[in-house]
């Protein structure tokens, strides 16, 4: 049982002393959600026989557009093809890569996928013109999204920890090739899962106050920046707390809004999703 001063705690943790919202209707559910951090340090030990299997059940009761079923996912254990697969994932401009893909047991693919579409609509002699617009790229791209968060929620509940990869784009063709993907299918992005590193412990990330993000009937323009200016606060006080340098919360949106070059590849990604076969009309 959590107690009020608990969940008072986990408030403060997600948004900052005095920053969240006054009236949260509180379960275990919620708690979970709230605890939510990304790992980044990870034991070796393999996932509890089962995970993967609990894992993708939890992805397929995510909603999913019509019913179709459009995304996979690839569920890598190999330790050689996983640093193959960690290598496409460098970020040059920042001169790092992605180690805890090679120190978890797995790395999921979430793929947004239309081969299957593709193929039951060819076959009963249809043209797939649907699939040729952008809305298809979208629409198994958010199905992918859906499906990876509902695993991250289910793993995050059985103790396990996770960090998404979009960094598997900078590479998109060669991650595509390395795990034999089929025309009209993509990798959106990686979600690594393992057990967390007890001795490297990971902070929640505090979340900017609800005025950030929350609008009611009708969009507040500029209604964000007070926001902002508290948030300044809480992000110092969270990146001093994780031995991280100064750097203001607006530096950080406007160096990965701003140059082409910290894109790392994924610049390219419209020419490889294209070649794959997604028209994006
Ligand atoms: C779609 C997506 C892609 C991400 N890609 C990366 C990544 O390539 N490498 C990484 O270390 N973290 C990645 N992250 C994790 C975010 O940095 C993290 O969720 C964010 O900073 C908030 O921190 P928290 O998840 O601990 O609350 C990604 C998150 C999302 C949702």
């Amino acid at each position: 049982m959590t107690t009020d001063e608990q969940r008072q705690e986990l408030l403060d943790l997600r948004y900052g002393k005095g920053n969240g919202p006054d009236k949260i209707l509180w379960n275990e559910q919620i708690e979970g959600l709230l605890r939510h951090r990304s790992v980044r340090a990870y034991l070796p030990d393999p996932l509890p026989e089962g995970a993967v299997e609990t894992l993708v059940a939890a992805a397929q009761s995510a909603s999913t557009s019509s019913n179709l079923h459009q995304w996979s996912v690839v569920a890598v254990s190999d330790p050689e093809l996983k640093a193959r697969i960690a290598e496409t994932t460098r970020m040059h401009s920042i001169g790092m890569g992605n180690p805890y893909i090679n120190e978890a047991p797995v790395f999921l693919l979430w793929i947004a996928d239309l081969s299957r579409s593709h193929a039951i609509t060819t076959e009963a002699g249809g043209r797939a013109e649907v699939l040729e617009h952008l809305d298809a790229f979208l629409t198994s791209s958010l199905d992918a999204a859906l499906a990876a968060q509902n695993a991250a929620v289910a793993a995050e509940s059985l103790g396990l920890g996770t960090v998404y990869i979009g960094a598997s784009r900078n590479r998109a063709e060669e991650l595509a090739e390395l795990i034999d993907l089929p025309p009209f299918s993509f990798v959106a992005f990686g979600l690594v899962v393992g057990r967390p590193d007890p001795e490297r412990p990971t902070l929640v990330r505090p979340r900017p106050s609800q005025d950030m993000v929350l609008h009611h009937d009708r969009y507040g323009t500029g209604a964000w920046k007070s926001a902002a200016e508290v948030y300044e606060t809480v992000f110092q006080q969270w990146r001093e707390d994780s031995g991280m340098r100064e750097k203001t919360w607006k530096d950080a949106v406007a160096f990965s809004s701003g140059d082409v070059a910290v894109m790392d590849g994924r610049e390219n990604l419209r020419a490889t999703v294209q070649e794959r076969g997604f028209e994006l009309r």
